[in-house]
């Protein structure tokens, strides 16, 4: 199909940008657009048919369910049952905002968005280009991260335009978004709040208005475990192509950015390292700020397979805070973790490391 790009701006979106997408998605197509987290490929939340398109465009496993996003708490009440006056409360302050809920679902909300699962992820984005899209298509909109699937989110237009040029009836090109990972996923089907996805908003955080969130033990990333806490994270995800290693020691991914184990590598470090790498070597700022950290973590990952590079090398950060998200995504995104140079000359040889049961491999 042809794909339309069109420029639109995210904060102050002119009637005619909205009006492209909106007429779109009420005849069931399919519009690229951003949120604050990462770009979203979707399709009217209340037609079966358009997102069975969504699977299709991302070669996404059909029984990943995906989220729908909503303009108002009208809309909530529309695609979730059983909503308390506490959690409204609560979503005063939080929403629009970067979190989703797994709620029980609405009759309205077909099988296809869930997974044939009674319960629905939802969520009420902080961008004013997207609440208007939603407004004005008068429906709720599901969409996942605009990626093909397993690949690195996309946190840009034109990165999206890369991959989904063909595949979908329109991309805003509306430049990048402002927190770069996405959403913070909380299971309230429970009697305690569930974390299932760590995300742009921290755990630290939302524990002000929830209490104590229950995070399953798979997020402990020093055990290097990826078991499925929701359905997607039974996929391989956020992957380059080519093998990516965290490299917990400072002073071993500094080596290995001086060449001395060899040059057919790459880095992903922090400027100062960048500076006198003798590889090539993907910023991630000043690799201090967290914030900055998880803003351009993506668009590092993605730019691990355009680099000259048989595989890559990446620092590990604190989880907690942002932090927890950004190791969440970077050991899903890696082969293993590396602690020596034993093990980073295996890596770079192109073998696996021999003592991956020490490693911390996951
Ligand atoms: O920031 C975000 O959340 C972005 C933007 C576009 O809103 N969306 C996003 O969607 O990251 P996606 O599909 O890439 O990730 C959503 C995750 C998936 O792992 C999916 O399995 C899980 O949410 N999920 C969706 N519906 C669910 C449900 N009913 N129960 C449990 N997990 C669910
Ligand atoms: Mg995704």
């Amino acid at each position: 199909m042809p794909t339309r790009i069109i420029k639109a701006d995210q904060s102050d979106p002119s009637p005619e940008s909205v009006a492209a997408g909106s007429d779109i998605i009420r005849r069931g197509g399919l519009v690229v657009f951003p949120t604050e987290t990462v770009y979203g490929l979707g399709a009217d939340a209340l037609n079966t048919e358009a997102c069975s398109g969504i699977y299709r465009a991302k070669g996404r496993p059909s029984d990943n369910p995906l989220i729908v996003h909503v303009c108002s708490m009208e809309m909530l009440s529309a695609v979730a049952a059983d909503i308390p006056e506490s959690l409204a409360e609560k979503l005063k302050y939080l929403w629009p905002g970067p979190l989703t809920l797994i709620l029980r679902k609405s009759s309205a909300i077909p099988g296809r968005v869930t997974g044939g699962s009674d319960f629905v992820a939802v969520r009420m984005p902080d961008c004013r280009l997207a609440l208007e899209l939603i407004r004005v298509s008068g429906v709720p909109i599901a969409a996942p991260s605009a990626n093909i699937s397993g690949k690195p989110s996309i946190v840009n237009g034109l990165d999206a335009a890369r991959y989904l040029d063909g595949k979908v009836d329109l991309i805003y090109d509306a430049g990048n978004t402002r927190y770069g990972l996405e959403s913070t996923i909380l299971d309230l089907s429970g009697k305690s709040p569930v974390l299932l996805r760590p995300g742009s908003y921290s755990v630290e955080f939302l524990e002000r208005y929830f209490g104590r969130i229950i995070l399953p033990e798979t997020l402990d990333i020093s055990e290097r475990k990826n078991i499925p806490i929701t359905p997607g994270t039974r996929y391989r995800h956020y992957s380059p192509d080519k093998p990516l290693y965290l490299v917990d020691d400072p002073v071993l991914l500094e080596n290995i950015a001086m060449g001395k184990y060899g040059m057919n590598a790459a880095v992903i470090a922090p400027d100062d390292l960048c500076r006198i790498s003798r590889i090539p070597c993907i910023s991630i700022g000043s690799g201090s700020d967290l914030d900055v950290v998880a803003s351009m973590l993506f668009q590092a990952l993605d730019s691990v397979d355009r680099v000259s590079a048989d595989v890559a090398f990446a620092p590990t950060f604190p989880s907690h805070g942002i932090g927890l998200a950004i190791m969440n995504r970077m050991v899903k995104a890696s082969v293993a973790t590396l602690s020596d140079e034993k093990q980073v000359m295996v890596a770079i040889g192109g073998k696996n490391p021999s003592s991956q049961s020490g490693g911390n491999v996951g």
